[in-house]
């Protein structure tokens, strides 16, 4: 957990604009610490300040009328879904209002003819599948967390299932959003593409909340497939393993899932999910289709497992098996908090080529080799996508330093490969000085465009680059 470094709640608010939230939203705006903590802290490693009030919305006219007010008063405002982003995406940092979405959450309307459905920003993704599963329809995008869909749009959310269904860019088909001059627009229609002027759907997907406030979101749909099979299976090298994993995409296998852990990361998940699997790199898998075609994939997948040192696969065929194998790899940051009781966490995350993942995994774990706080290395191989999870002391200046080089290296590392500093997790507050050095005069850029759709910058200020 973040340390919130300044408890001043309700301080910052120009009296009128109290009055006017009290007088039109009376309870569903708090001043209360403990509410305003909840909406200060993330799941890492981030310095954060209390916002001076969380507002609950429960419709898209209310956040207008907050919007509207945030850009009278000159008062901040940052949207908050369900807290789960990883660098620190939805945290106040310059305080002003927290506007929390999480209840709005109404499915509003689920075209099952068209394989798609719209959901207010505040429904969040396991609620959305509770929903669909009786009409044989699923949304595949799976951070683990169970993360708000406005808040996945937001940070361009993906996670185990992106390898064969896409991440929330390929996901979301249109949104409405409120802008900064208090304004309700709609992106796009619900056709499945569209050549009708700019892009603004994916200009606000991955924006981070900086550029307005997304109030509904229409999602692409998925059948449920007729066969879903997962194994596991361990492997003499972290090379073999992310080969085989390059290999099966290269010859066009259409894994479901394909994600790795690594011998640390193997000894974390045992102990916390009480598992005991060996304890050497590992890949666990998912296979979707008809009985035929996850035979076929199988098949093959095994193959080249045993030509790159893999053993036998681990089968979960019952449901009950699989959700017990996915919570145990979506605990895997946790379960690397475990090795070290007391400690925080800190999560980083890059995406290279395919083509180069195998080396950069490699030289990675290399360079863990001599780190002095338990590290883990696990991720979305299929994608060219992982992350590695540090286990810190809160109180120990030295191992913060030791892991920022780690960082600084392995960021450094994923660009010389043509790579992202960040595959999944968004820029936020940790990566800015990486996008500068991912896209230079390309994060100018992103500087007009903030510019132009919030000139107040009213909009989660401090995110993606520092304030105008
Ligand atoms: C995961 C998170 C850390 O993949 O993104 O477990
Ligand atoms: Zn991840």
């Amino acid at each position: 957990m973040n340390a919130v470094v300044e408890i001043s709640p309700g301080s910052g608010l120009p009296a009128a604009a109290r009055a006017a939230l009290d007088d039109r939203l009376g309870a569903r705006v708090s001043y209360a610490e403990g509410i305003c903590s909840q909406h200060a802290q993330s799941e890492t490693h981030f310095p954060s300040r209390l916002p001076d009030a969380v507002v609950f919305a429960e419709s898209t006219e209310e956040v207008i009328f907050v919007v509207r007010l945030c850009a009278e008063h000159g008062v901040k405002l940052t949207a908050f879904g369900a807290g789960t982003s990883i660098e620190g995406s939805a945290l106040p940092i310059f305080g002003g209002i927290s506007l929390d979405m999480s209840r709005m959450n109404r499915i509003l309307d689920v075209n099952a003819d068209d394989f798609d459905v719209t959901v207010e920003a505040g429904v969040t993704r396991i609620a959305l599948n509770n929903h669909l599963r009786d009409q044989g329809l699923f949304f595949p995008v799976d951070p683990g967390a169970d993360a708000t869909i406005g808040g996945m749009a937001s940070t361009r959310a993906s996670g185990t299932n992106a390898v064969r269904y896409g991440t929330m860019r390929e996901a979301v088909l249109s949104l409405r959003v409120v802008t900064a001059d208090g304004r309700e627009i709609r992106t796009a229609r619900r056709a499945r593409k569209s050549a009708a002027g700019y892009d603004l759907t994916h200009l606000f997907v991955g924006a981070e909340g900086t550029l307005g406030i997304i109030t509904e979101v229409t999602l692409r749909l998925h059948p449920i497939p007729e066969v879903i099979s997962s194994a596991v299976c361990s492997f003499e090298t972290i090379e073999g393993a992310a080969t085989t994993v390059i290999q099966a995409i290269q010859l066009g296998i259409p894994l479901a899932r394909a994600e790795i852990l690594d011998d640390i990361q193997m000894r974390a998940v045992n102990l916390w999910s009480k598992l005991d699997y060996p304890e050497k790199t590992t890949l666990f898998f998912e296979f979707h289709g008809s009985q035929a075609s996850v035979d076929e994939q199988v098949a093959l997948v095994e193959e080249l497992s045993s030509g790159n040192g893999g053993g036998a696969f681990a089968w979960s065929s019952l449901p009950e098996e699989r959700s017990r194998l996915w919570k145990a790899r979506h605990e895997a940051y946790y379960a690397t908090l475990g090795l070290r009781p007391g400690s925080s966490g800190w999560a980083t995350d890059v995406c290279v080529p395919i083509g180069r993942l195998a080396d950069c995994i490699s030289e990675t774990k290399h360079d863990l080799a001599t780190c002095s706080v338990p590290a883990t290395i696990c991720g979305h191989v299929g994608d060219g996508n992982f992350h590695v999870l540090f286990a810190l002391d809160p109180d120990t200046p030295a191992e913060w330093e030791e892991v920022e080089a780690l960082n600084a290296r392995l960021i450094a590392r994923a660009l010389a490969m043509d790579g992202t500093c960040t595959g999944e997790h968004g820029i936020g507050i940790g990566k800015q000085a990486a996008l500068i050095d991912e896209l230079g005069e390309g994060v100018d850029l992103m500087r007009h465009i903030k510019r132009a759709l919030d000139p107040h910058g009213m909009f989660n200020p401090g995110k993606i680059f520092a304030p105008n």
